[in-house]
């Protein structure tokens, strides 16, 4: 292929075909074409090229003529794009490419002017930085949202009892509500981290050109405004070879997605028949083609799952980024895929969680049934027999073992034992500590803060009530 003789050889590029004798090779073209998926840039490429033009119009690099032709022929092209009759080329690369090429189609010679003082580097940085600062801003607001369904399941349920578990055993008993909550703390600093990641971000790369600045007087701050930037990037030289924003955002999709997973595993385990703590709607469950009986958790299992793709795209582009030297390089192209398809991920796993979250239906008899097995209030015992006896907690841990170990021959729950069963556990217990036994005073009794009672629960629904309005 490559011995063709050059005149059998597609013509050079428009672009930098200048020192080009021949195009490239079909197979180089499409390993080098980007413009399959960085066509999803083109509104931010398009905004950025406007600030741009505006500019240099500004400082007097372009005539007002000029960037009046471009800012009009760029709307032009947003338009065509956004109507679906704009004719994306391989042959022109990128959306960067595209764009400009279409620009000179439009409005001829001033579209060969837009690129003063820019280079793809530093356009490609900018574009998905606004690209991602976009999609952090919309995962906070997938995320409040997702807050929110949690945030009504607990305050319905801010007294509901169930079992909790530490090793998947039954542990204590705690409350609907506080489990509810629970996941509205790990969804709030999820949406904190896309924060401080979009903070970080809001520096603009545009003017850095190809690595070392330009000798036009452009006014960066300019731009940086224009933009929606807070400032611009101080180092041209990072501006065009980093990609941390994307692994900060990568990083925070990748957490907030391990704990969708962790969510989705438990609804799994929640709606077997071995367990009856909820019920899924329709809306999010399928059945079987040949056991009639079946009401599957696909959504759940998916969203137990997608987490390895976002954090595989997280793996990936570090992988891309790892021990490139400065400035940028064509490796760098390898980081779009990887945040598009870890951001449609993110974005489709918080909507599905938030109906699923909504839906849900507890079963109320099912949980409360299921927290007082499993001697699950004998840490209740074991705290009563050191407050109202004054044993050592070690002393009131064995002799809570024991009883434990009898109700279990006797096949009762605690509560079940009679008085005289009881204190042949310890000759000091009396009736009041039947009180401590019922999983409601359990929970009750958990008003440290942060702690499971109810009226914890009450208190923390109020405050993220508050916080979410
Ligand atoms: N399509 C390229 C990318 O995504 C744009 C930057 C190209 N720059 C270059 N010097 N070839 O990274």
């Amino acid at each position: 292929m490559s011995d063709r003789p050059d005149s059998q050889k597609p013509a050079a590029n428009a672009m930098w075909g200048g020192r080009f004798a021949a195009g490239p090779d079909a197979i180089m073209e499409a390993i080098n074409a980007s413009i399959g998926f960085d066509k999803r840039l083109y509104a931010q490429d398009i905004q950025g090229s406007r600030a741009h033009a505006a500019m240099l119009g500004s400082a007097g690099i372009l005539s007002s003529s000029d960037v009046q032709a471009i800012r009009e022929g760029l709307l032009t092209v947003l338009s065509e794009i956004e109507a679906g009759s704009f004719p994306f080329s391989t042959a022109l690369e990128d959306i960067h490419m595209n764009v400009e090429a279409r620009l000179k189609e439009v409005i001829g010679e001033p579209a060969g002017r837009l690129h003063t003082a820019r280079s793809r580097n530093d356009q490609v940085a900018t574009d998905f930085r606004l690209w991602v600062r976009d999609q952090a801003d919309a995962a906070i607001a997938g995320i409040e949202a997702l807050q929110k369904a949690f945030l009504k399941q607990a305050e319905a349920g801010a007294d509901w009892v169930m079992p909790g578990f530490t090793h998947l055993q039954t542990a204590q008993p705690v409350t609907w509500g506080h489990h509810m909550l629970a996941y509205v703390e790990m969804l709030g600093r999820d949406a904190a981290r896309f924060r401080d990641a979009r903070a970080r971000m809001n520096e603009c790369p545009l003017g850095a050109a190809a690595l070392a600045g330009t000798s036009f007087a452009i006014d960066r701050a300019a731009t940086a405004q224009a933009l929606g930037f807070d400032r611009p990037m101080a180092n041209s030289l990072d501006a065009v070879a980093d990609r941390d924003f994307a692994l900060e955002f990568l990083s925070a999709a990748s957490i907030c997605a391990m704990h969708l997973s962790r969510f989705a595993e438990e609804l799994v385990l929640w709606s077997s028949a071995q367990f009856r703590f909820v019920r899924l709607s329709d809306r999010f469950s399928t059945g079987s083609s040949i056991m009639p009986q079946k009401r599957n958790p696909d959504a759940a299992e998916l969203l137990r799952a997608k987490i390895g793709r976002i954090l595989g795209a997280m793996m990936a582009l570090f992988t891309v980024m790892k021990g490139l030297p400065l400035a940028y390089s064509k490796d760098m192209q390898e980081d779009k895929e990887q945040v598009f398809d870890a951001a449609d991920t993110l974005m489709l796993s918080l909507a599905a969680m938030t109906g699923m979250v909504e839906d849900m239906v507890a079963n109320r008899e099912a949980l409360r049934a299921a927290a007082a097995a499993g001697f699950s209030t004998a840490t209740d015992l074991a705290d009563w027999l050191v407050r109202a006896l004054g044993l050592p907690f070690r002393e009131a841990h064995h002799v809570t073992g024991s009883l434990v170990a009898l109700a279990e021959r006797k096949g009762c729950d605690l509560s079940e034992l009679s008085l005289a069963e009881l204190q042949s556990g310890h000759p000091g217990i009396t009736q009041e500590v039947y009180s401590v036994l019922g999983v409601d005073n359990s929970v009750a009794s958990r008003t440290s803060y942060g702690g499971t009672a109810p009226a914890q629960v009450r208190a923390q629904v109020a405050r993220w009530q508050g916080q979410l309005k």
